[in-house]
Protein backbone atom coordinates (compact mmCIF):
# COMPACT_ATOMS: atom_id res chain seq x y z
CA UNK A 1 0.00 0.00 0.00
CA UNK A 2 1.58 3.29 -1.11
CA UNK A 3 2.47 5.55 1.72
CA UNK A 4 -0.13 8.16 0.93
CA UNK A 5 -2.94 6.10 1.15
CA UNK A 6 -2.18 4.36 4.25
CA UNK A 7 -1.73 7.76 6.06
CA UNK A 8 -4.92 8.22 4.35
CA UNK A 9 -6.49 5.70 6.00
CA UNK A 10 -5.30 6.59 9.67
CA UNK A 11 -6.04 10.39 9.14
CA UNK A 12 -8.91 10.70 6.81
CA UNK A 13 -11.12 7.61 8.08
CA UNK A 14 -9.80 6.43 11.21
CA UNK A 15 -13.51 5.67 11.59
CA UNK A 16 -13.30 2.53 10.03
CA UNK A 17 -11.18 0.81 12.28
CA UNK A 18 -12.08 2.40 15.56
CA UNK A 19 -15.46 0.73 15.04
CA UNK A 20 -13.94 -2.34 14.08
CA UNK A 21 -15.37 -2.29 10.31
CA UNK A 22 -13.98 -4.17 7.45
CA UNK A 23 -15.83 -2.10 4.49
CA UNK A 24 -16.13 -3.95 1.25
CA UNK A 25 -18.60 -1.96 -0.51
CA UNK A 26 -17.56 0.54 -2.54
CA UNK A 27 -19.70 -0.12 -5.74
CA UNK A 28 -22.42 0.62 -3.30
CA UNK A 29 -21.29 3.93 -2.28
CA UNK A 30 -18.03 5.29 -1.70
CA UNK A 31 -17.33 6.59 1.88
CA UNK A 32 -15.61 10.51 2.47
CA UNK A 33 -12.69 11.78 3.74
CA UNK A 34 -13.03 13.48 7.18
CA UNK A 35 -11.47 16.69 5.96
CA UNK A 36 -13.96 16.78 2.99
CA UNK A 37 -16.59 16.92 6.02
CA UNK A 38 -14.82 19.79 7.67
CA UNK A 39 -14.40 21.58 4.41
CA UNK A 40 -17.84 21.97 3.81
CA UNK A 41 -18.77 22.83 7.24
CA UNK A 42 -16.43 25.62 7.70
CA UNK A 43 -17.99 26.86 3.92
CA UNK A 44 -21.21 26.44 5.35
CA UNK A 45 -20.53 28.81 8.64
CA UNK A 46 -18.96 30.99 6.82
CA UNK A 47 -21.21 31.90 4.28
CA UNK A 48 -24.63 33.32 3.73
CA UNK A 49 -26.13 30.75 0.64
CA UNK A 50 -29.40 31.48 -0.66
CA UNK A 51 -31.53 30.70 -3.35
CA UNK A 52 -29.39 30.65 -6.32
CA UNK A 53 -29.88 32.44 -10.20
CA UNK A 54 -30.96 35.92 -8.38
CA UNK A 55 -29.05 38.92 -7.82
CA UNK A 56 -29.31 39.17 -4.06
CA UNK A 57 -25.79 39.49 -2.17
CA UNK A 58 -26.65 35.74 -0.73
CA UNK A 59 -27.89 34.44 -3.79
CA UNK A 60 -24.81 35.12 -6.02
CA UNK A 61 -22.32 33.26 -4.03
CA UNK A 62 -24.75 30.26 -4.15
CA UNK A 63 -24.86 30.59 -8.20
CA UNK A 64 -20.94 31.11 -7.95
CA UNK A 65 -20.63 27.82 -6.20
CA UNK A 66 -22.90 25.79 -8.22
CA UNK A 67 -21.05 27.16 -11.33
CA UNK A 68 -17.37 27.05 -9.62
CA UNK A 69 -18.52 22.90 -9.32
CA UNK A 70 -19.65 22.21 -12.65
CA UNK A 71 -16.01 23.74 -14.04
CA UNK A 72 -14.51 21.52 -11.69
CA UNK A 73 -16.30 18.07 -12.98
CA UNK A 74 -15.68 19.20 -16.45
CA UNK A 75 -11.80 19.89 -15.89
CA UNK A 76 -11.57 16.79 -13.39
CA UNK A 77 -12.96 14.15 -16.51
CA UNK A 78 -10.47 16.41 -19.02
CA UNK A 79 -13.72 17.53 -20.81
CA UNK A 80 -13.60 20.59 -23.07
CA UNK A 81 -16.21 23.12 -22.08
CA UNK A 82 -16.93 23.75 -25.49
CA UNK A 83 -18.11 20.08 -26.29
CA UNK A 84 -19.75 19.30 -22.72
CA UNK A 85 -22.12 20.49 -20.34
CA UNK A 86 -22.42 19.35 -16.66
CA UNK A 87 -26.11 19.01 -15.49
CA UNK A 88 -27.02 18.53 -12.01
CA UNK A 89 -29.04 16.01 -11.19
CA UNK A 90 -29.99 13.71 -7.69
CA UNK A 91 -27.99 10.96 -8.74
CA UNK A 92 -27.02 8.61 -11.96
CA UNK A 93 -30.65 7.30 -12.27
CA UNK A 94 -31.55 10.97 -12.17
CA UNK A 95 -29.29 11.35 -15.13
CA UNK A 96 -30.31 8.48 -16.76
CA UNK A 97 -34.03 9.32 -16.63
CA UNK A 98 -33.23 12.52 -18.68
CA UNK A 99 -31.07 10.83 -21.06
CA UNK A 100 -34.28 8.02 -21.51
CA UNK A 101 -37.25 10.01 -21.58
CA UNK A 102 -35.74 12.77 -23.81
CA UNK A 103 -34.16 11.12 -26.14
CA UNK A 104 -36.15 11.33 -29.88
CA UNK A 105 -36.86 7.33 -30.09
CA UNK A 106 -39.20 6.71 -32.48
CA UNK A 107 -40.51 4.04 -34.55
CA UNK A 108 -37.53 2.74 -37.07
CA UNK A 109 -34.91 4.25 -34.45
CA UNK A 110 -33.15 1.47 -31.81
CA UNK A 111 -31.68 1.11 -28.32
CA UNK A 112 -28.90 -1.12 -28.19
CA UNK A 113 -27.50 -1.93 -24.36
CA UNK A 114 -25.25 -4.21 -23.17
CA UNK A 115 -26.93 -7.31 -21.25
CA UNK A 116 -24.54 -6.27 -18.41
CA UNK A 117 -26.46 -3.07 -17.31
CA UNK A 118 -27.89 -1.36 -14.27
CA UNK A 119 -31.66 -1.05 -13.80
CA UNK A 120 -31.58 2.55 -14.30
CA UNK A 121 -30.50 1.75 -17.44
CA UNK A 122 -32.47 -1.05 -18.35
CA UNK A 123 -35.34 1.12 -17.66
CA UNK A 124 -34.70 3.70 -20.34
CA UNK A 125 -36.24 0.88 -22.43
CA UNK A 126 -39.51 1.56 -21.00
CA UNK A 127 -39.04 4.80 -22.66
CA UNK A 128 -38.15 3.60 -25.73
CA UNK A 129 -40.52 0.48 -26.13
CA UNK A 130 -43.52 3.26 -25.48
CA UNK A 131 -42.47 5.81 -28.80
CA UNK A 132 -42.31 2.88 -31.20
CA UNK A 133 -38.17 1.91 -31.05
CA UNK A 134 -36.48 -1.37 -31.24
CA UNK A 135 -34.80 -2.49 -27.81
CA UNK A 136 -31.84 -5.22 -28.23
CA UNK A 137 -29.38 -6.38 -26.10
CA UNK A 138 -25.42 -7.64 -26.66
CA UNK A 139 -25.78 -10.85 -24.75
CA UNK A 140 -22.33 -11.69 -22.22
CA UNK A 141 -20.05 -14.63 -22.92
CA UNK A 142 -18.73 -17.14 -19.93
CA UNK A 143 -16.46 -14.19 -18.26
CA UNK A 144 -19.43 -11.39 -18.73
CA UNK A 145 -18.17 -9.56 -20.96
CA UNK A 146 -20.09 -8.71 -24.31
CA UNK A 147 -19.11 -8.05 -27.96
CA UNK A 148 -17.97 -8.00 -30.37
CA UNK A 149 -19.92 -4.88 -30.82
CA UNK A 150 -20.21 -5.01 -34.61
CA UNK A 151 -22.31 -7.49 -35.97
CA UNK A 152 -25.26 -5.81 -33.55
CA UNK A 153 -24.43 -2.16 -34.86
CA UNK A 154 -26.14 -2.80 -37.88
CA UNK A 155 -27.25 0.90 -38.67
CA UNK A 156 -29.06 3.04 -36.65
CA UNK A 157 -31.14 3.93 -39.49
CA UNK A 158 -33.17 7.26 -40.03
CA UNK A 159 -34.22 7.82 -37.06
CA UNK A 160 -31.65 7.65 -33.90
CA UNK A 161 -30.61 5.01 -32.18
CA UNK A 162 -28.92 5.14 -28.95
CA UNK A 163 -26.18 2.46 -27.11
CA UNK A 164 -25.75 2.68 -23.24
CA UNK A 165 -23.32 0.53 -21.55
CA UNK A 166 -21.51 0.79 -18.40
CA UNK A 167 -17.82 1.52 -18.51
CA UNK A 168 -17.42 -0.96 -15.73
CA UNK A 169 -19.82 -3.66 -14.91
CA UNK A 170 -21.10 -2.44 -11.16
CA UNK A 171 -21.81 -6.80 -11.23
CA UNK A 172 -18.60 -8.39 -12.21
CA UNK A 173 -16.28 -5.68 -12.47
CA UNK A 174 -15.86 -5.97 -15.70
CA UNK A 175 -14.24 -2.96 -17.97
CA UNK A 176 -16.20 -3.22 -21.49
CA UNK A 177 -13.86 -1.51 -23.95
CA UNK A 178 -14.73 2.36 -24.26
CA UNK A 179 -13.39 1.88 -28.07
CA UNK A 180 -16.69 1.24 -28.18
CA UNK A 181 -17.96 4.84 -28.44
CA UNK A 182 -16.19 5.69 -31.55
CA UNK A 183 -17.33 2.64 -33.12
CA UNK A 184 -21.13 3.07 -32.56
CA UNK A 185 -21.09 6.86 -32.89
CA UNK A 186 -19.37 5.44 -36.76
CA UNK A 187 -22.38 3.69 -37.14
CA UNK A 188 -24.62 6.69 -36.39
CA UNK A 189 -25.59 5.65 -32.52
CA UNK A 190 -25.40 8.20 -29.29
CA UNK A 191 -23.84 6.84 -26.72
CA UNK A 192 -24.45 6.68 -23.29
CA UNK A 193 -21.86 5.62 -21.00
CA UNK A 194 -22.77 4.75 -17.71
CA UNK A 195 -19.32 5.86 -15.74
CA UNK A 196 -20.73 5.15 -12.16
CA UNK A 197 -19.10 2.28 -11.06
CA UNK A 198 -15.80 3.45 -12.93
CA UNK A 199 -15.15 6.62 -12.04
CA UNK A 200 -14.48 6.07 -8.30
CA UNK A 201 -11.34 4.14 -8.93
CA UNK A 202 -10.25 5.21 -13.12
CA UNK A 203 -9.72 7.44 -14.53
CA UNK A 204 -12.38 8.64 -16.81
CA UNK A 205 -10.97 11.18 -19.97
CA UNK A 206 -13.06 13.14 -21.67
CA UNK A 207 -10.10 14.64 -24.10
CA UNK A 208 -9.26 10.60 -25.08
CA UNK A 209 -13.57 9.34 -25.67
CA UNK A 210 -16.19 11.40 -26.42
CA UNK A 211 -19.61 10.05 -25.32
CA UNK A 212 -22.68 11.70 -25.84
CA UNK A 213 -23.96 11.37 -22.39
CA UNK A 214 -22.05 10.47 -19.55
CA UNK A 215 -23.60 9.47 -15.80
CA UNK A 216 -22.26 9.16 -12.42
CA UNK A 217 -23.32 9.89 -9.01
CA UNK A 218 -21.08 11.70 -6.55
CA UNK A 219 -21.49 9.57 -3.35
CA UNK A 220 -19.85 6.50 -4.89
CA UNK A 221 -16.74 8.58 -6.41
CA UNK A 222 -16.01 10.06 -2.71
CA UNK A 223 -18.84 9.37 -0.57
CA UNK A 224 -20.24 13.01 0.33
CA UNK A 225 -22.21 14.38 -0.78
CA UNK A 226 -24.97 12.23 -1.13
CA UNK A 227 -27.95 13.61 -3.65
CA UNK A 228 -25.96 14.41 -6.16
CA UNK A 229 -25.02 13.51 -9.48
CA UNK A 230 -24.48 14.32 -12.80
CA UNK A 231 -25.25 14.19 -16.80
CA UNK A 232 -22.70 15.03 -18.65
CA UNK A 233 -23.49 15.84 -21.59
CA UNK A 234 -21.88 16.99 -25.52
CA UNK A 235 -23.46 20.00 -26.77
CA UNK A 236 -25.23 18.60 -29.89
CA UNK A 237 -26.26 15.25 -28.30
CA UNK A 238 -27.94 18.02 -25.71
CA UNK A 239 -29.60 19.56 -28.64
CA UNK A 240 -31.37 16.74 -29.76
CA UNK A 241 -33.04 15.73 -26.72
CA UNK A 242 -36.92 16.71 -26.24
CA UNK A 243 -37.73 17.60 -22.56
CA UNK A 244 -41.28 16.30 -22.12
CA UNK A 245 -42.19 18.55 -19.39
CA UNK A 246 -40.92 21.65 -18.11
CA UNK A 247 -40.25 22.68 -14.46
CA UNK A 248 -39.38 25.54 -12.02
CA UNK A 249 -36.35 26.72 -13.10
CA UNK A 250 -36.25 25.28 -16.43
CA UNK A 251 -38.04 27.95 -18.48
CA UNK A 252 -37.04 31.18 -20.36
CA UNK A 253 -40.96 31.80 -20.94
CA UNK A 254 -43.65 30.28 -19.69
CA UNK A 255 -47.36 31.74 -20.67
CA UNK A 256 -50.61 30.27 -18.63
CA UNK A 257 -52.37 32.47 -21.19
CA UNK A 258 -51.79 31.14 -24.46
CA UNK A 259 -49.94 27.97 -22.63
CA UNK A 260 -46.45 28.48 -24.36
CA UNK A 261 -43.23 27.70 -22.95
CA UNK A 262 -39.65 28.24 -24.35
CA UNK A 263 -37.25 26.10 -22.26
CA UNK A 264 -33.49 27.89 -21.48
CA UNK A 265 -31.20 26.81 -24.09
CA UNK A 266 -28.36 25.70 -21.21
CA UNK A 267 -27.76 22.75 -18.85
CA UNK A 268 -30.51 24.47 -16.83
CA UNK A 269 -33.58 23.47 -18.66
CA UNK A 270 -32.88 19.81 -17.58
CA UNK A 271 -32.11 20.93 -13.83
CA UNK A 272 -35.89 20.79 -12.34
CA UNK A 273 -36.83 22.70 -9.50
CA UNK A 274 -33.83 24.12 -6.83
CA UNK A 275 -31.27 22.94 -7.16
CA UNK A 276 -29.31 21.04 -3.62
CA UNK A 277 -26.89 23.92 -3.68
CA UNK A 278 -25.60 23.11 -0.39
CA UNK A 279 -24.63 19.66 -1.16
CA UNK A 280 -23.14 20.81 -4.65
CA UNK A 281 -20.80 23.43 -2.69
CA UNK A 282 -19.07 20.33 -1.51
CA UNK A 283 -18.53 18.84 -4.67
CA UNK A 284 -14.98 20.48 -5.43
CA UNK A 285 -13.77 19.11 -2.21
CA UNK A 286 -14.48 15.50 -2.95
CA UNK A 287 -12.42 16.16 -6.89
CA UNK A 288 -9.68 17.39 -5.09
CA UNK A 289 -9.20 14.78 -2.54
CA UNK A 290 -9.45 12.39 -5.82
CA UNK A 291 -7.07 15.08 -7.38
CA UNK A 292 -4.33 14.52 -4.60
CA UNK A 293 -4.09 11.29 -4.80
CA UNK A 294 -4.10 10.96 -8.15
CA UNK A 295 -6.34 8.34 -9.85
CA UNK A 296 -3.31 6.03 -11.48
CA UNK A 297 -2.39 5.62 -7.75
CA UNK A 298 -5.72 4.77 -6.45
CA UNK A 299 -6.55 2.09 -9.46
CA UNK A 300 -2.93 0.96 -8.95
CA UNK A 301 -3.63 0.24 -5.15
CA UNK A 302 -7.23 -1.00 -5.68
CA UNK A 303 -6.30 -3.40 -8.32
CA UNK A 304 -3.63 -4.68 -6.01
CA UNK A 305 -5.98 -5.34 -3.45
CA UNK A 306 -8.26 -6.99 -5.93
CA UNK A 307 -5.20 -9.41 -7.09
CA UNK A 308 -5.18 -10.72 -3.32
CA UNK A 309 -8.80 -10.97 -3.10
CA UNK A 310 -9.06 -13.04 -6.36
CA UNK A 311 -6.17 -15.05 -5.48
CA UNK A 312 -7.37 -15.72 -1.43
CA UNK A 313 -10.86 -16.66 -3.13
CA UNK A 314 -10.04 -19.18 -5.72
CA UNK A 315 -7.63 -21.04 -3.76
CA UNK A 316 -10.09 -22.07 -0.47
CA UNK A 317 -10.74 -25.37 -0.49
CA UNK A 318 -13.09 -27.84 1.66
CA UNK A 319 -11.68 -30.57 3.24
CA UNK A 320 -12.60 -32.86 0.26
CA UNK A 321 -10.33 -30.40 -1.92
CA UNK A 322 -13.97 -28.94 -3.18
CA UNK A 323 -13.68 -25.00 -4.24
CA UNK A 324 -15.42 -22.84 -1.39
CA UNK A 325 -15.90 -20.05 -4.03
CA UNK A 326 -17.48 -19.11 -7.36
CA UNK A 327 -16.15 -16.13 -8.65
CA UNK A 328 -18.41 -14.41 -12.05
CA UNK A 329 -16.94 -12.78 -14.09
CA UNK A 330 -13.26 -12.71 -15.05
CA UNK A 331 -10.46 -14.41 -12.47
CA UNK A 332 -7.82 -12.34 -13.51
CA UNK A 333 -7.18 -8.46 -13.41
CA UNK A 334 -7.54 -8.47 -17.43
CA UNK A 335 -9.73 -5.75 -18.14
CA UNK A 336 -11.84 -5.71 -14.94
CA UNK A 337 -12.16 -3.10 -11.95
CA UNK A 338 -11.97 -3.66 -8.13
CA UNK A 339 -15.70 -5.10 -7.72
CA UNK A 340 -16.67 -9.10 -7.35
CA UNK A 341 -19.60 -11.27 -7.61
CA UNK A 342 -19.14 -14.58 -5.96
CA UNK A 343 -21.23 -17.31 -4.28
CA UNK A 344 -19.77 -19.23 -1.50
CA UNK A 345 -20.01 -23.28 -2.59
CA UNK A 346 -20.78 -26.05 0.12
CA UNK A 347 -18.19 -29.15 0.11
CA UNK A 348 -20.87 -31.41 -2.29
CA UNK A 349 -20.70 -28.25 -4.73
CA UNK A 350 -23.83 -27.00 -3.73
CA UNK A 351 -24.74 -23.17 -3.53
CA UNK A 352 -24.36 -21.54 0.00
CA UNK A 353 -27.41 -19.04 0.17
CA UNK A 354 -25.95 -15.57 -0.50
CA UNK A 355 -27.84 -14.11 2.89
CA UNK A 356 -26.04 -17.19 4.58
CA UNK A 357 -22.66 -14.96 3.92
CA UNK A 358 -23.78 -11.76 4.66
CA UNK A 359 -24.99 -13.13 8.06
CA UNK A 360 -21.64 -14.12 8.56
CA UNK A 361 -20.00 -11.42 7.43
CA UNK A 362 -22.40 -9.22 9.23
CA UNK A 363 -21.71 -10.92 12.43
CA UNK A 364 -17.62 -10.21 11.50
CA UNK A 365 -18.15 -6.52 11.22
CA UNK A 366 -17.72 -7.03 7.24
CA UNK A 367 -20.23 -5.16 4.74
CA UNK A 368 -20.56 -7.25 1.54
CA UNK A 369 -23.37 -6.47 -0.46
CA UNK A 370 -26.02 -9.77 -1.60
CA UNK A 371 -28.53 -10.15 -4.06
CA UNK A 372 -28.08 -9.55 -7.48
CA UNK A 373 -27.07 -5.52 -7.45
CA UNK A 374 -29.66 -3.67 -9.94
CA UNK A 375 -28.02 -5.91 -12.93
CA UNK A 376 -30.38 -8.60 -13.10
CA UNK A 377 -28.75 -9.16 -16.99
CA UNK A 378 -25.37 -10.12 -15.52
CA UNK A 379 -27.12 -12.11 -13.17
CA UNK A 380 -29.11 -13.99 -15.64
CA UNK A 381 -25.74 -14.62 -17.51
CA UNK A 382 -23.97 -15.68 -14.34
CA UNK A 383 -26.69 -17.97 -12.94
CA UNK A 384 -26.93 -19.79 -16.43
CA UNK A 385 -30.77 -18.85 -17.08
CA UNK A 386 -32.42 -19.95 -20.18
CA UNK A 387 -35.04 -16.95 -21.13
CA UNK A 388 -37.51 -19.45 -21.68
CA UNK A 389 -37.33 -20.86 -18.34
CA UNK A 390 -36.75 -17.96 -16.35
CA UNK A 391 -40.49 -16.60 -18.73
CA UNK A 392 -41.87 -19.81 -17.63
CA UNK A 393 -41.34 -19.04 -13.85
CA UNK A 394 -42.39 -15.77 -14.02
CA UNK A 395 -45.69 -16.20 -15.34
CA UNK A 396 -46.13 -18.92 -13.11
CA UNK A 397 -47.11 -16.66 -10.47
CA UNK A 398 -49.16 -13.85 -10.30
CA UNK A 399 -46.84 -10.68 -9.27
CA UNK A 400 -48.50 -10.53 -5.85
CA UNK A 401 -47.31 -13.71 -5.08
CA UNK A 402 -44.22 -13.34 -6.80
CA UNK A 403 -41.31 -14.44 -4.01
CA UNK A 404 -37.63 -14.23 -5.11
CA UNK A 405 -37.82 -17.88 -3.20
CA UNK A 406 -40.46 -19.29 -5.22
CA UNK A 407 -38.82 -18.11 -8.42
CA UNK A 408 -35.52 -19.99 -7.71
CA UNK A 409 -37.46 -23.16 -6.67
CA UNK A 410 -39.57 -22.90 -10.04
CA UNK A 411 -36.07 -22.60 -11.77
CA UNK A 412 -34.80 -25.97 -9.97
CA UNK A 413 -32.80 -23.98 -7.22
CA UNK A 414 -31.28 -21.78 -9.15
CA UNK A 415 -28.97 -19.09 -7.83
CA UNK A 416 -31.07 -15.91 -7.04
CA UNK A 417 -28.71 -13.43 -5.73
CA UNK A 418 -24.46 -13.47 -5.15
CA UNK A 419 -22.52 -11.58 -3.01
CA UNK A 420 -20.48 -8.69 -4.17
CA UNK A 421 -17.01 -7.60 -2.80
CA UNK A 422 -15.64 -4.31 -3.70
CA UNK A 423 -12.53 -2.04 -3.15
CA UNK A 424 -12.04 1.52 -2.36
CA UNK A 425 -9.33 4.38 -2.12
CA UNK A 426 -9.56 3.43 1.84
CA UNK A 427 -9.71 0.01 1.70
CA UNK A 428 -6.13 -1.98 2.57
CA UNK A 429 -5.28 -5.20 3.24
CA UNK A 430 -6.88 -5.97 6.53
CA UNK A 431 -9.62 -5.58 4.83
CA UNK A 432 -9.59 -8.66 2.39
CA UNK A 433 -8.02 -10.48 5.41
CA UNK A 434 -11.39 -10.30 7.05
CA UNK A 435 -13.50 -11.42 3.78
CA UNK A 436 -11.43 -14.15 3.89
CA UNK A 437 -10.87 -15.18 7.00
CA UNK A 438 -15.41 -14.80 6.49
CA UNK A 439 -15.13 -17.38 3.79
CA UNK A 440 -12.81 -19.46 5.57
CA UNK A 441 -15.48 -19.56 8.49
CA UNK A 442 -18.11 -21.14 6.27
CA UNK A 443 -15.49 -24.24 5.66
CA UNK A 444 -16.71 -27.52 5.88
CA UNK A 445 -20.70 -25.96 6.49
CA UNK A 446 -23.15 -29.19 4.73
CA UNK A 447 -25.48 -27.85 2.61
CA UNK A 448 -27.94 -25.90 4.70
CA UNK A 449 -31.73 -26.94 3.84
CA UNK A 450 -32.70 -24.65 1.42
CA UNK A 451 -29.38 -25.62 -0.51
CA UNK A 452 -29.20 -24.89 -4.18
CA UNK A 453 -28.05 -26.31 -7.19
CA UNK A 454 -25.40 -23.80 -9.16
CA UNK A 455 -25.31 -24.81 -13.19
CA UNK A 456 -22.56 -25.60 -14.92
CA UNK A 457 -20.30 -22.11 -15.78
CA UNK A 458 -21.44 -20.76 -19.03
CA UNK A 459 -18.66 -20.59 -21.86
CA UNK A 460 -16.13 -22.49 -19.92
C1 LIG B 1 -23.14 1.09 -12.83
C2 LIG B 1 -24.21 1.82 -12.07
N1 LIG B 1 -25.05 2.60 -12.74
C3 LIG B 1 -26.00 3.30 -12.12
C4 LIG B 1 -26.17 3.22 -10.77
C5 LIG B 1 -27.26 4.02 -10.11
O1 LIG B 1 -26.68 4.93 -9.25
P1 LIG B 1 -27.61 5.75 -8.24
O2 LIG B 1 -28.29 4.73 -7.38
O3 LIG B 1 -26.65 6.60 -7.49
O4 LIG B 1 -28.56 6.51 -9.06
C6 LIG B 1 -25.33 2.41 -10.02
C7 LIG B 1 -25.53 2.26 -8.56
O5 LIG B 1 -25.12 1.31 -7.96
C8 LIG B 1 -24.31 1.70 -10.68
O6 LIG B 1 -23.46 0.92 -10.02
Amino acid sequence: MPDTLRDLRSREFARLDAAGHAYLDYTGSGLYAESQLERHMELLQREVLGNPHTESPTSLPATRRVEAARADILDFFQADPSEYEVIFTANASGALKIVGESFPFGPGSRLLMTADNHNSVNGIRSFAAARGAAVEYLPLDGELRAGPLEPYLGSAAAAPGLFAFPAQSNFSGVKHPLGWIATAQAAGFRVLLDAAAFVPTSRLSLREVHPDFVCVSFYKMFGYPTGVGALIARHPALLELRRPWFAGGTVRFVSAQNQEHLLKATAEAFEDGTLNFLAIAAVPFGLELLRSLGMEAVNRHVMDLTAALLDGMVSLRHSNGAPQVRVYGPHDLRGRGATIAFNALDPEGGLVEYERVEEVAAEARVSVRGGCFCNPGAAEFAFGYTAAESYRCFHTMAPTDFTLQQFSSCMHGMPVGAVRASLGLASDESDVQRLLEVLAALRDEPPGTGARRLPPVIGG
